[in-house]
């Protein structure tokens, strides 16, 4: 502990502390929320029962820490540090977060350990007697994988007005349901998602601490790592429109059948990617309608996960892709359109924040990611920069993801150290001057 931090340690307001919670802790509270028994690991799509638990429990345990909780209008939970003196209340905040849904069948840790690592380092702050000259505040954004509506990040889109509120609102769920309808139910009037430039605003810097997911921090040997960028990345809807019909009396040389076309697809996809050097391509997700077993299908919607440093390689690989889409399903007697849903382009974090973290944590490497996050979207608009702690399996999106209980309380430890020089970083220019 520092000098001043002993000092201000005495003066330091009498806040409630949680006290003893480890990461791994934390997380073993939600651990029987949203188990999957038919996939395996976790299902937590936005507005689910499981989910709703989770935001409860996240809700309870920010009371608990004595931190002023507030769900705004795009459905984003704030948990306010109490701004007492020294907090300048008109200096940008510093915050942090991460999210509480997940993929179908996801780990345990992509989402929820920067949430519970949030969580600690508040106590660690508290415990270390640090009193913040800025705004402080942790966050939890919703709908950050897109598995329910289709568009990744969608909370922290909405927020930054990256998405138009009426196609937000008209995204519609595997039921059929609309973003609109389904926000309605639960509790969110979704006349007024959209663009919150206050709420914007009042960040100065961001940093999500996430689970990495690859291998860069197993090679290097080190349990927390700098991100430095995120790969440009986006998601392309494709309908092969065929011709439904009887499996047991339709010749093989009648058919006009899109799930034969879709096949063909999916190796074009992998096919392509492989001639881009570093890109990859995906389809993760395939639909037919009407789904039978013994029914020729009449449509096959699939979804193609595209992503790679260069943005205007993504784009090649996409047109590519829709050229060769539209050659099979037409040698296969069917159609295709290609729909975007969502495309991001690659983000580089703050330079300047990302070696401030670098000097607070010595020896800790600096790696790009594949995956998207929240922080990607925010870095278009606030200083950015994320932490990610090491995952010994190197897998995600499985219930393979995984984090020992040492690197998820170093992790804890490090966003703790950042969070620290970031809030006890003088403000000289109370108007807008970020860290
Ligand atoms: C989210 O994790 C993504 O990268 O799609
Ligand atoms: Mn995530
Ligand atoms: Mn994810």
């Amino acid at each position: 502990m520092t000098e001043t931090r002993e000092a201000d340690a005495a003066a330091a307001p009498a806040l409630p502390v949680a006290g003893g919670d480890t990461v791994t802790g934390l997380l073993a509270e939600i651990a029987a929320i949203g188990v999957d028994r038919v996939r395996g690991g976790y299902s937590r799509p936005v507005f689910s029962s499981a989910e709703h638990d989770l935001r409860a429990w996240y809700l309870a345990q920010a009371s608990k820490r004595g931190l002023q909780v507030d769900t705004d209008r795009n459905g984003v939970i704030w948990a306010w540090w109490p701004g007492e003196p020294p907090v300048d209340t008109s200096a940008p905040a510093v915050v942090t977060g991460s999210h509480l849904d997940s993929v179908p069948g996801g780990g345990a840790f992509d989402g929820p350990l920067g949430v519970a690592s949030a969580l600690v380092a508040v106590d660690l702050l508290r415990a270390r007697g640090v009193r913040p000259v800025r705004p402080f505040a942790l966050t939890v954004f919703p709908e950050e994988e897109g598995s329910r509506f289709g568009v990744a990040c969608l909370g922290s889109r909405l927020l930054a007005g990256t998405i138009d509120p009426d196609r937000a609102r008209s995204l519609t769920d595997l039921n059929g349901d609309s973003f609109a309808e389904v926000a309605a139910r639960n509790g969110l009037d979704p006349r007024f998602v959209g663009a919150d430039p206050e709420a914007l605003a009042r960040i100065g810097t961001f940093v999500e601490l996430h689970v990495e997911q690859g291998r860069g921090l197993i090679d290097a040997h080190q349990p927390v790592g700098i991100g430095s960028a995120v790969l440009g990345h986006g998601r392309w809807k494709l309908s092969i429109s065929g011709e439904g019909n009887h499996a047991g009396t339709t010749l093989m040389a009648d058919r006009k059948d899109p799930m034969v076309a879709a096949a063909r697809l999916v190796v074009l996809v992998r096919d392509t990617a492989r001639a881009h050097p570093r890109a990859r391509a995906t389809v993760g997700r395939l639909q037919p309608v009407p789904g039978g077993t013994n029914v020729i299908a009449s449509r096959v919607d699939l979804w193609l996960d595209a992503r790679h440093m260069d943005d205007a390689v993504t784009a090649s690989v996409v047109a590519e892709i829709h050229a060769g889409a539209e050659l099979i399903a037409a040698e296969e007697g069917c159609t295709v359109t290609l729909t975007e849903e969502s495309l991001s382009a690659t983000v580089h974090f703050d330079p300047a924040l990302r070696d401030r973290l670098a000097t607070v944590l010595p020896g800790a490497p600096v790696l790009d990611t594949g995956a998207g996050h929240d922080a990607a979207i925010l870095s278009g608009f606030v200083s950015t920069a994320m932490l990610f702690v090491r995952n010994p399996s190197g897998i995600s999106h499985s219930p393979e993801e995984y984090v020992e209980d040492s690197d998820a309380e170093a992790g804890a430890a490090a966003l703790a150290d950042a969070l620290e020089a970031l809030l006890i970083s003088p403000v000289t220019d109370t108007a807008r001057e970020t860290v």
